[in-house]
């Protein structure tokens, strides 16, 4: 059964570890991340976004997948399903297609319009036990077809959302969706000190979690970030993985196309990933 992101939050909170999200566009990508996880013991959040719910035909298939998948493969780890920048109207949608969290990011919005509709959200999700995510300065980098510039948030406005009541925030740090370029400055420590300041106790959310050096990773989570989005690493994993297929002529040995055998190199890398962000983050077992 797919739980909110509240309780193993505030575990990874408390024990210092942090909880992965990854993302999934696909069968493959969530039968490997349900694996993994629950090989390692570990918590998980399976984050989907705008994008990713419409190429897998829309939230209630999403929904009706993952759940057949939680029975199937017999999976016993807390699991969550989470919308991933979600629009507001994205978020309600999720809540009824049977999401157990969503993220609205309201962070492109101007503050008061961001505030209002974080409060009508936390209070649906409060209402059906459901955890929310918000975002104050925008993650840089693109995400399905969202450029943002990679801002540090102001501790403020991070401390003002934070009062409204979602579960987890995300505050940008100088974190970029996809790769980092090479003259990135890194993470801003300072402002996650601010941030934390001015949220008490509520766990942060670092996104960008693809290509940030292990010592910054382990220092964010001591600092109080509890749950680290991958996606993009994922996505090279695959297609690296699907393209030495490919090319090795492995598809066309005259058997005809099987797809099972072409995406399997991929799913095995997906796996890989997931498996070396859960031990970096500390998540293994705490399930
Ligand atoms: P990466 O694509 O950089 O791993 O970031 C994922 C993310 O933050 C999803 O919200």
């Amino acid at each position: 059964m797919l739980v909110s992101a509240n309780e193993m939050l505030k575990k990874a909170l408390d024990g210092k570890y942090a909880v992965g999200q990854f993302n999934i566009n696909n069968l493959e990508w969530t039968k490997a991340i349900l694996i993994t996880a629950e090989e390692c013991r570990s918590p998980v959040i399976l984050g989907v976004s705008e994008g990713a719910g419409r190429y897998m035909a829309g939230y209630k298939t999403v929904v009706g997948m993952v759940n057949g998948m939680l029975e199937s493969l017999k999976t016993t780890v807390p699991v969550c399903l989470h919308l991933d920048h979600g629009g507001y109207e994205g978020a309600k949608s999720c809540i009824e297609a049977g999401f157990s969290s969503v993220m609205y990011d309201g962070s492109h919005a101007p503050i008061a319009e961001n505030i209002k509709n974080t409060k009508e959200l936390v209070s649906i999700c409060k209402s059906k036990g459901l955890s929310l995510e918000a975002e104050v300065g925008s993650i840089g980098g693109e995400e399905d077809g969202v450029i943002g510039r990679g801002e540090c948030a102001d501790p403020k406005e991070c401390g003002e959302i934070a009062k409204l009541g979602v579960t987890m925030l995300a505050a940008g740090i100088g974190n970029i969706h996809g790769a980092y370029p090479s003259d990135w400055p890194g993470l801003s420590f300072e402002t996650l000190e601010q941030v934390k300041k001015e949220v008490g106790n509520m766990p942060l959310v670092l996104h960008g979690g693809t290509g940030i050096p292990e010592e910054m990773i382990k220092k964010a989570i001591s600092l109080g970030v509890a749950k680290i989005n991958v996606n993009t690493e994922c996505q090279w994993a695959f297609q690296k993985a699907t393209r030495a297929y490919i090319l090795e002529g492995k598809d066309l040995q005259g058997k005809g196309f099987d797809p099972r055998k072409l995406l399997a190199p991929g799913f095995e890398a997906i796996k890989a990933v997931v498996k070396e962000k859960i031990e970096l983050f500390g998540s293994n077992d705490k399930a």
